[in-house]
């Protein structure tokens, strides 16, 4: 093995016991009766998220890469999420906590061995770069922000987390809306090592100017929506949005309630808080972003609008990785990683901004689009169509940037994430833009 690959295998094998300790340790506070509940019909059991996150890792790292399999095809079925949608898979035959402790070791152990054997460099496109062991990592960090979102929908104070991350304060910029000039730049990567199938292949994209808001939308701006009517006036809404808040009777943000007193409050995990007027509004479904938007006199703006906005150095006519540039996320550049347990207050982190000026585009929460999630031209689905393909142009909507429950290795520029219009349960909220 040449010194380069063996370096890269270091850094994988590294990556992943990091990952591993992530994982276990967001459950590991979470009892064995909250771990096997369903909390919700639209989410799994957490106990098959961890069981899947090693059923995943023996697919990908020991059937696929080596042709080496522990389980039986049953255990692959229980784990298969085009199988059982998440309503049923409580009634699946899971691994309990302690199995699924071996299982997930077992698989390791095993999917450590395999990577000593491999070419990274010459084994194919599945091995090249380590492509496939930073798609399970990334899938294992998809898992934790799953969970999360898991454990904030659970009711009562079962889950507490003490922040590990101290987050600095609000700075809400002066200028309300940053301007992109028209003209063209390039849209997803053509990055083979760690991008997944639905970020490529790079193509050029042309847009008129715009305007976008240098932050995301705050819980006070949203909160002068809710207290304008915003939720009862039906030209507000689009149609479908208008009957889902109405059948549902939805009049504020999830987790937003009004308390004895008369203020507002939220629930977050086991607390009940006071609401941040500076945070950004988070927990908010598309409609309702959409909604705000048209009542602010704006709109949502385009996938390509957004990544434009985050990625393109007008300067030198280059691409950059992060808003800030090619370098990895820090604390002072983004709210990422999960240990703050919460977004931080618009405008905190001025040294992330993006070469346009604009703030807070990774991390925080995750922002919604106009966009509609499709293939790019000349899509080509790898490794699998089930990640990203059976999912284009069926009504789901692209959301960008993260939250500060997304680990950094699973975002960048071109990451692109997508969920049902009526969706609140991700860390989601949005900006607005304009056209010229
Ligand atoms: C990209 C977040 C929409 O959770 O459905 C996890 C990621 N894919 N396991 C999802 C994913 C397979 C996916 N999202
Ligand atoms: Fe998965």
């Amino acid at each position: 093995m040449d010194t380069r690959s063996g370096t890269l295998k270091r850094e994988i094998a590294r990556r992943m016991e990091e990952g591993r300790e992530r994982t276990r340790m967001l459950l590991s506070t979470v009892s064995d009766e909250d771990l096997y509940a369903q909390h919700s019909t639209i989410m799994s059991p957490l106990i098959w998220d961890y069981g899947h996150i090693g059923n995943y890792e023996e697919l990908w790292l020991l059937k696929e890469v080596a042709g080496r399999e522990l389980s039986d095809r049953e255990l692959f079925d229980i784990y298969n999420a085009m199988l059982t949608p998440r309503s049923e898979r409580p009634s699946l035959e899971m691994l309990d906590r302690e199995q699924a402790d071996r299982y997930l070791d077992t698989v390791r152990a095993a999917a450590l061995e395999v990577l000593r054997e491999v070419d990274l460099e010459d084994g194919g496109p599945l091995l090249e770069g380590g492509f496939v062991y930073n798609m399970v990592l990334q899938h294992e960090a998809q898992h934790n922000e799953t969970m999360l979102q898991t454990l904030q929908l659970m009711r009562g104070e079962g889950y507490r987390p003490e922040p590990r991350r101290h987050l600095p304060p609000a700075n809400p910029p002066e200028e309300e809306m940053v301007h992109v000039p028209a003209g063209a730049f390039l849209m997803g990567t053509d990055d083979t090592a760690w991008a997944l199938d639905n970020e490529r292949p790079a193509h050029e994209v042309d847009l008129p100017g715009f305007y976008i808001d240098k932050v995301p939308v705050t819980n006070a701006a949203f909160l002068e929506f809710v207290e304008d009517g915003g939720y009862r006036r039906k030209e507000l809404w689009e149609p479908e949005g208008w009957a889902w808040i109405r059948e549902e009777e939805i009049t504020h943000p999830m987790s937003w309630h009004r308390s004895a007193a008369g203020g507002w409050r939220i629930r977050r995990f086991g607390f009940d808080e006071p609401l941040d007027p500076e945070a950004p509004v988070m927990h908010v479904s598309w409609y309702e972003a959409d909604a705000y938007a048209r009542w602010a006199g704006k709109r949502l703006p385009t996938e390509a609008e957004w990544e434009k906005a985050a990625s393109w150095d007008p300067e030198n006519e280059t691409k950059r990785l992060f808003p800030w540039g090619d370098d990895p996320p820090t604390p002072e550049r983004a709210n990422l990683d999960q240990l703050a347990f919460r977004p931080a207050g618009v405008g905190a982190f001025p040294e992330g901004a993006s070469p346009y000026g604009v703030l807070g585009l990774i991390g925080d929460v995750w922002e919604w689009t106009a966009t509609e999630f499709s293939g790019y031209p000349g899509f080509e689905s790898f490794p699998y169509r089930e990640y990203s393909e059976v999912f284009f142009d069926d009504g789901y909507m692209v959301l960008r940037g993260g939250s500060w429950a997304t680990r950094p290795c699973a975002i960048r520029n071109t990451f692109r994430n997508w969920d049902f219009p009526i969706r609140r349960q991700l860390f989601a909220g949005f900006r607005c833009a304009r056209s010229e």
